[in-house]
């Protein structure tokens, strides 16, 4: 079991993407254990994105992350960081497979909907900036049902 971290952004919000970001972890076996809606300030973005702080794009990134609200999530499953990122595709939604959240509904590189932790050791730090542990609720996962939804 493995758990990662991640945001609907600012602009998947704005798009109404909450319910299908969870629809597409939940029919892909991955259990939502944490979750709230936050707005955060520019400070926050910019400690949570600091690893980009030298790069180019880091004030507009920070701005943006910081413009509206946002779903924070902790989700859990096997291999979860990794089908996590297969989930959401690439960065640049014109790079991205076919059927991954940011293909299907990504504007540009930096509006590009949900954020997802990219190895153990940033999930394990990211989870940490926005939830303390009794915040995260683990459960059992019961089998998906064919259309993804889960019976049990
Ligand atoms: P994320 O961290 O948000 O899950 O995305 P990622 O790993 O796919 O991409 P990363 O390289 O970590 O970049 C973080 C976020 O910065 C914005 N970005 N803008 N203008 C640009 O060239 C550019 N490059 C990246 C995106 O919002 C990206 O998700
Ligand atoms: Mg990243």
């Amino acid at each position: 079991m493995e758990r990662t971290l991640s945001i609907v952004k600012p602009d998947g919000i704005k798009k109404g993407l909450i319910g299908e970001v969870i629809r597409r972890f939940e029919a892909g076996g991955l259990n939502v254990i944490a979750l709230k809606m936050i707005k955060m300030t520019k400070e926050q973005a910019e400690g949570f994105y600091q690893v980009h702080k030298n790069k180019p794009f880091f004030n507009s990134l920070t701005s943006f992350m910081s413009s509206g609200p946002v779903v924070v999530m902790v989700i859990e499953g096997e291999e979860a960081i990794k089908r996590n990122r297969e989930l959401m595709g690439a960065t640049d939604p014109r790079e991205a497979g076919k059927g991954t959240i940011r293909k299907d509904f990504a504007s540009d590189v930096e509006k590009n909907i949900v954020h997802g932790s990219d190895s153990p050791e940033t999930a394990r730090w990211e989870i940490d900036y926005f939830f303390p542990e009794e915040e995260l609720f683990e459960y059992e996962n019961p089998p998906c049902l064919p259309d993804g939804h889960r019976g049990g």
